[in-house]
């Protein structure tokens, strides 16, 4: 139960609470969640169990687990190289996004929503995303945390934690979504969230919907083979990529369903954009009976979720450097943390700096690029490696092992092996206008 927690502590985090609903709403809901959860099922689950063997199978971090399996100069090693990168480019911004959530935390310990329009509360957000000084502040300040947890090696501390906090923030959004049902807004929100339009679906939505398949079940980059290596020979690793996923999935979906029944409750826009969450929940905060504690223990929560993920994407950078060059883990830990702090600073600043490529500001970018190419494309190369390289004694121990979803093993194997790898390439090519 300890691995599936931390495992489900990396996956479980922003992209969850507010990356899911903000490009839900830009993607015109019904179509999109449905092809993600479609993304989710056959694309993101398999590949999760591909990690989770290639990580048991070598008791290895990324580059190494290959070499261990494919031998010392296997080019396999270069897809846990572009993992490592992808970790660094996405903690950069991630980080950004958990100083946002450290700022309300703020706001609400000092009662600062209560009374407020909502249309004032909405402007919290276009102030603060406007605004270096403070962004920059907190990305500094998340980074010291996430850096200062790696180094002294407390993750295990942490991941206690966030057994007995992890359900709390269920338990919150539960009665959020309780408070949601019977808004206003509800019904508009049930046909927003799932009645599916299909003149909506564009390529980049279909793209969209893949990266973040990925992106919130921490796949395609080798966190999933990090967290695979630490686990026990008998830990059922389908069992366990079925609970974090429907875990990870159930709090994603409930989080939409609050936030856009306080969208149409209030006649907000759903395409709001990043700033969604930080829009929206407040208004609920500023308005009830017990919203300040409520405020309080959700922005909290929101940090230790972001938190146990941020973990998940420094160990996959820091591990390599510990693993394959020997270096000792204070100092892999400093030498990536900064360059990953100085890489957040121009995303921390991009509400105020504005546009700075192909219409996208920097942080924008760097999120679309690390998600929706490089997580798919590491994904797409694990599972054929899985599929097709790694030796079939190796697949067959790994999944079968104690499993009670052992019967599954030749359809899993079918998906990794075709599905899989071909559905990414069409994405990637549908996207591309190659059809
Ligand atoms: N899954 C996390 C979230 O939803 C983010 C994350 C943590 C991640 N580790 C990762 C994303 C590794 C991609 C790869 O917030």
């Amino acid at each position: 139960m300890g691995f599936v927690f931390a495992a489900a502590g990396s996956a479980v985090g922003l992209g969850n609470i507010w990356k899911f609903p903000y490009i839900t709403g830009e993607n015109g809901g019904g179509v999109f969640v449905l092809i993600y959860l479609f993304c989710i099922l056959v694309i993101g689950m398999p590949i999760m169990i591909s990690e989770f063997i290639i990580g048991r199978g070598s008791s290895k971090s990324p580059v190494g687990a290959f070499k261990t399996l494919s031998g010392q100069d296997t080019k396999w090693a270069l897809v846990g190289w572009l993992g490592v990168i992808t970790g660094f480019i996405i903690l950069s911004y991630y980080s950004v996004v958990a100083g946002w959530a450290m700022h309300y935390s703020y706001l609400s310990i000092t009662d600062q929503f209560f009374g407020k329009e909502p249309a004032q509360i909405e402007n919290i957000f276009d102030t603060l995303y406007a605004s270096p000084g403070p962004n920059l502040f907190w990305h500094i300040t998340f980074m010291l945390l996430t850096v200062g947890i790696v180094i002294g090696g407390i993750k295990r501390g942490i991941e206690k934690w966030s057994k007995v906090l992890m359900p709390v923030l269920l338990v919150i959004l539960g009665v959020l979504l309780i408070y949601s049902v019977f808004s206003d807004g509800f019904g508009r929100c049930l046909d927003f969230v799932f009645a599916p339009h299909i003149e909506k679906v564009s390529p980049s939505s279909v793209l969209e919907a893949l990266g973040h398949a990925f992106f919130t079940l921490s796949l395609g980059m080798g966190a999933m083979i990090t967290y695979g290596s630490y686990l026990d020979k008998k830990a059922d690793l389908p069992k366990s990529a079925l609970i974090v996923s429907g875990l990870d999935t159930l709090i994603a979906l409930m989080a939409c369903l609050v936030i856009f029944s306080i969208i149409f409750s209030h006649n907000m826009d759903p395409a709001g954009g990043p700033g969604l969450v930080f829009k929206t929940l407040p208004i609920v905060f500023s308005s009830i009976k017990g919203g300040q504690i409520l405020a309080i223990l959700f922005f909290v929560l929101l940090i230790v979720a972001a938190l146990t993920s941020a973990i998940s994407l420094l160990e996959v950078v820091t591990s390599y450097f510990i693993d394959e060059r020997g270096w000792p883990r204070i100092k892999a830990t400093l030498v990536t943390g900064l360059p990953i702090t100085l890489l957040g600073i121009p995303c921390a600043i991009s509400g105020w700096w504005g546009t700075f490529l192909f219409e996208k500001n920097f942080f924008d970018l760097l999120d679309h690029v690390a998600s929706n190419w490089f997580l798919p494309l590491g994904g797409l190369f694990i599972s054929l490696y899985v599929g097709w390289v790694l030796d079939h004694k190796v697949k067959n121990q790994e999944f079968i092992a104690n499993s009670w979803l052992a019967f599954l093993f030749k359809w899993w194997l079918q998906l990794v092996r075709y599905f899989c790898p071909v559905a990414v390439l069409m994405i990637f090519l549908y996207k591309l206008g190659v059809f």
